[in-house]
């Protein structure tokens, strides 16, 4: 069968969210060809256009959902994809405690759809979204990618099934590669304001809690806890600019290509992913982070540096499931990969303002 690997268009499932959309400006630059693929459940259908504002590149885009084989075999019959990043999937963890069936048929059966396609197309290359969820809740820190894996709640275990259902693909086909990125927490947006993360109703996530206080949509921020172990006494956890997290994206799928010596072949399995089915797949797990823990009050105070003023807030009882202290340790990217995290936590809120502005309609 035609291996495709070397072609330059890269398919994007979910790429019109916020993780996706900003990696297709950071392939877009570096001279890929992309393609999204997204049923806008959670996106909004203006996001191709600014992309191509924002490149100056086409950004062609396939209306379609992963539930349904046929839509996802037909994105790979109309383009010539080289190489999936598959970011499709709901991803509200206490919506996911509420609706589990709802989250189980969505991310493990768009991604069975999703492999079953690739393999009728002969497409070899996968990058999946996971997450820092998929650790155990009583892991120390930091977070190494070879750590027992568990979760706490059914998003979080779809991510562990997923990242299982790969390798176990994986292992029948040695000329099929996967890079699982283990997420920490994204934050930020594109410098350019014109895309960033636009959760629907009121967000469950700090950064976008805060930037609505900061608005005025919302009257305070509310701080989960502070009689945490920690040196605040508040949550800490490893945030990264989605700039940063794009970049990682492309060094893993350039990875990828690179172990391949020609056509079909691999010249080096290198690590296998953190409790591989099968020695010999080509799976290899990365935490995308930037190895530094930052607490709920410091996040606060970079947000009022942003915005220019001082915050309301209080703080509240502890959010049930949330640790004290989450942090990757993200050697194995660096060696690997080549990634490091440039951007700090004054650039991240500095554009997350600047992107909500926009979204509120302020001046910029
Ligand atoms: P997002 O909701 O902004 O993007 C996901 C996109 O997938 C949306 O545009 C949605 O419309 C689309 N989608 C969902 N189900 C689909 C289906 N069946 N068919 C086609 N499209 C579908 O989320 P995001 O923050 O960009 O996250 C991307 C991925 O990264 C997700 O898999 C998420 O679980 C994972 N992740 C996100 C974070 C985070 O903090 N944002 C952390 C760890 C992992
Ligand atoms: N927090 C507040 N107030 C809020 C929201 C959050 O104090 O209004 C605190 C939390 O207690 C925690 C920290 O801010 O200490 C970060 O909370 P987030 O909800 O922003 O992020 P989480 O670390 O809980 O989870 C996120 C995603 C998960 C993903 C995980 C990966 O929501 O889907 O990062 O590490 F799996």
């Amino acid at each position: 069968m035609k291996d495709h690997t070397r072609n330059k268009t890269v398919l994007l499932t979910g790429g019109a969210g916020f993780i996706g959309s900003h990696t297709a400006t950071v392939l877009l630059d570096r001279g890929y060809d992309v393609v999204l693929l997204d049923n806008f459940s959670n996106s909004k259908r203006d996001v191709p256009t600014r992309i191509e504002k924002i490149t100056g590149k086409p950004c062609p885009c396939e209306e379609a959902d992963l539930l349904h084989s046929g839509e996802a075999e037909a994105a790979f019959k109309k383009h010539d994809i080289g190489s999936v990043i598959h970011f499709a999937g709901l991803k509200a963890v206490g919506e996911s405690v509420e609706k589990p069936l709802e989250y189980y048929e969505n991310n493990l059966l768009s991604t069975i759809n999703l492999l079953g396609s690739m393999r009728t197309a002969g497409v070899k290359n996968l990058i999946f979204s996971s997450s820092a969820t998929v650790y155990k809740h009583d892991n120390p820190v930091p977070y190494y990618e070879n750590f027992p894996l568990g979760a706490a709640n059914p998003y979080g275990w779809t991510k562990v099934m997923i990242e299982r259902i790969i390798m176990d693909t994986a292992a029948t086909d040695f000329t099929f590669s996967a890079a699982l990125l283990r997420y920490f927490n994204p934050i930020g947006a594109h410098q350019s304001g014109l895309i960033g993360e636009d959760p629907q109703g009121i967000p469950n996530n700090l950064l976008p809690y805060i930037a609505k206080v900061a608005t005025g949509e919302l009257p305070e921020v509310r701080i989960f806890g502070d009689n945490y172990d920690t040196p605040d006494g508040t949550g800490v956890r490893d945030y990264i600019h989605i700039m940063d997290l794009a970049e990682g994206h492309l060094l893993a799928m350039e990875y990828l290509r690179k172990k391949r010596s020609h056509e079909g072949d691999f010249i080096d399995i290198g690590e296998s992913a953190s409790g591989a089915a099968h020695e010999g797949a080509n799976v290899h797990a990365f935490n995308l982070g930037t190895g530094k823990g930052t607490s709920v009050r410091e996040i606060i105070s970079a947000f009022e540096r942003a915005c220019g003023r001082e915050l309301p807030k209080s703080v509240y009882p502890r959010r049930a499931g949330d640790l004290a202290i989450v942090y990757a340790n993200t050697d194995l990217a660096e060696r690997e990969l080549g990634f490091k995290a440039r951007l700090g936590i004054d650039e991240m809120c500095a554009d997350a303002w600047r992107w909500q502005r926009h979204c509120a309609k302020l001046p910029e």
